[in-house]
């Protein structure tokens, strides 16, 4: 056979055997994906004239190891942060052949360039709607940070955005393109341990800090735009950079931060777009004037085919079955169904007995979408103008299931959901249903983007 590579049968066998010790991933599953992309025709190398020029707005801990990934393999031709000395940090470090990036403080302004094909939004939660509305709307493709949006209404928006721009959107929720992931799910989906009847995620537990004293907000930053349409307070350093996952203004804590990726793993093996009722409890309470999202919490959600997912933070020292201590890990998505286990993370699958993993699946299984390189699937798309593997509304629907442990933690009340209409229903509806929409502080409402 050929490959994609044009190489020897042999050296491609030699490649899956090194793949599949250096991940752990049984042989017959590398096999199966190197040889399914075999028959795909070879990806058109792009030449330095037609690289994708990229924009990366959010140039922070995250926005700056996406931008470096980008850079390697297309251009990042502007950088774009609230806080100026971020974005002038960071295009210090991109340059190359001297070349700089261009700075902004202000995305709307960036946008308005025309060689600008697409970007990469990693800002803060409460700031990823309405740049990815205005980026749709000046034709941009863009790769958003996960969560998708800070409230299920914003969802709506943003996907009626995309789809109305026809922009090519992936949502950065990497695990979907992890083979370890997909295996899983595969496993799961095709009854390698019978019937599916319970998911345990379990995600590190958040900062537990406070009370925080106001300051001078930093002379490069732009503390009223940062906030955005969140509530205006003074400058508190631990409200803003790296911090902000701490607080309900502009994320959701642990289930946002890490919880993010599993419930989207979860979603993805049980299949369905969102459960039906949804129990939460804070183990922890905030500390007055400190974070305010709990460190810690449980909430049950369960599935229209009644399987159970319990979402649990996990501190140090919590022996979870042993697994995760055998694991070495604390975070990660256990399945459990009526002839065994799967338990898997970024390091490690394991299962209730080998041959769950070790023994192939039949051709006629059930297969998932395939793609080994979450950035890359997202720059070929942007060619081929097919939906990536993270799309908008993967990306809205698995943020939904944070958003909906979110405000069962937050309103107390054990809800029901309706996730045809989106709506809460049942005994609660009129607790939960104000959650589903936030007001937003003015300039920053969508008439901000308009
Ligand atoms: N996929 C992953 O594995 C992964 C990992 C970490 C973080 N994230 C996500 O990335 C996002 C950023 O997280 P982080 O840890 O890098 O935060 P961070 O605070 O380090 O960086 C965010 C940056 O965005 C800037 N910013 C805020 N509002 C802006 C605006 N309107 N325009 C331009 N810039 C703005 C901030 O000034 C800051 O520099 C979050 O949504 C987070 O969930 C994803």
């Amino acid at each position: 056979m050929s490959t994609p590579f044009q190489i020897s049968r042999r050296s491609f066998l030699r490649r899956c055997a090194v793949t599949s010790a250096l991940t752990g991933v049984p042989l017959w599953f590398v096999q199966r994906d190197l040889e399914a992309l075999a028959q795909q025709a070879a990806p058109k190398l792009p030449s330095a004239n037609d690289r994708i020029n990229i924009a990366q707005i959010g140039c922070g801990g995250m926005g700056s190891g996406d931008a470096q990934g980008a850079a390697s393999r297309t251009n990042v031709v502007a950088v774009c942060d609230v806080d100026e000395s971020h974005a002038k940090g960071l295009a210090t470090r991109l340059a190359k052949n001297g070349k700089t990036p261009d700075v902004y403080t202000d995305f709307r302004k960036m946008l308005q360039r025309d060689d600008i094909h697409a970007l990469i939004n990693s800002t803060p939660d409460h700031w990823h709607s309405l740049i990815n509305i205005a980026a749709a709307r000046a034709k941009k493709d863009v790769y958003g940070q996960k969560p998708l949006t800070l409230t299920i209404d914003e969802g709506h928006h943003v996907v009626k955005a995309i789809r109305d721009n026809k922009t090519v959107f992936q949502t950065g929720s990497q695990q979907r393109s992890d083979r370890r992931f997909r295996l899983a799910c595969e496993l799961v989906r095709n009854g390698r341990i019978g019937k599916l009847h319970t998911v345990h995620v379990f995600v590190p537990a958040g900062l537990v800090g406070g009370p925080f004293a106001s300051s001078a907000a930093p002379a490069s930053l732009n503390w009223d735009f940062w906030q955005g349409q969140t509530p205006a307070v003074d400058y508190v350093k631990e409200r803003c950079h790296a911090n902000f996952r701490w607080w309900f203004e502009y994320a959701a804590g642990p289930v946002s931060d890490w919880g993010a990726h599993h419930n989207d793993i979860a979603r993805w093996a049980i299949g369905l777009d969102g459960p039906v009722a949804i129990e939460g409890k804070p183990l922890t309470t905030p500390v007055a004037g400190g974070y305010n999202t709990p460190s810690e919490f449980e909430a049950t959600l369960t599935w229209g085919n009644g399987v159970k997912q319990i979402v649990r933070t996990t501190p140090d020292d919590t022996p979870y079955g042993g697994v995760i201590k055998k694991d070495g890990q604390r975070n990660g998505i256990k399945f459990e169904g009526t002839e065994g286990w799967i338990w898997v993370n970024r390091g490690n699958l394991d299962a209730s007995k080998e041959e769950i993993y070790t023994t192939p699946l039949p051709e006629s299984a059930t297969h998932l979408e395939v793609s080994l390189d979450h950035l890359g699937n997202f720059l070929e798309c942007i060619r081929t103008r097919k939906d990536p593997i993270a799309h908008a509304e993967v990306g809205h629907r698995s943020a939904s299931i944070g958003h909906l442990i979110a405000i069962a933690i937050r309103s107390g009340k054990p809800l029901q959901w309706d996730p045809a209409k989106e709506v809460f229903v049942g005994e609660n509806a009129s607790v939960g249903n104000p959650y589903l929409v936030r007001e937003m502080r003015k300039p920053y409402d969508y008439s901000f983007i308009a």
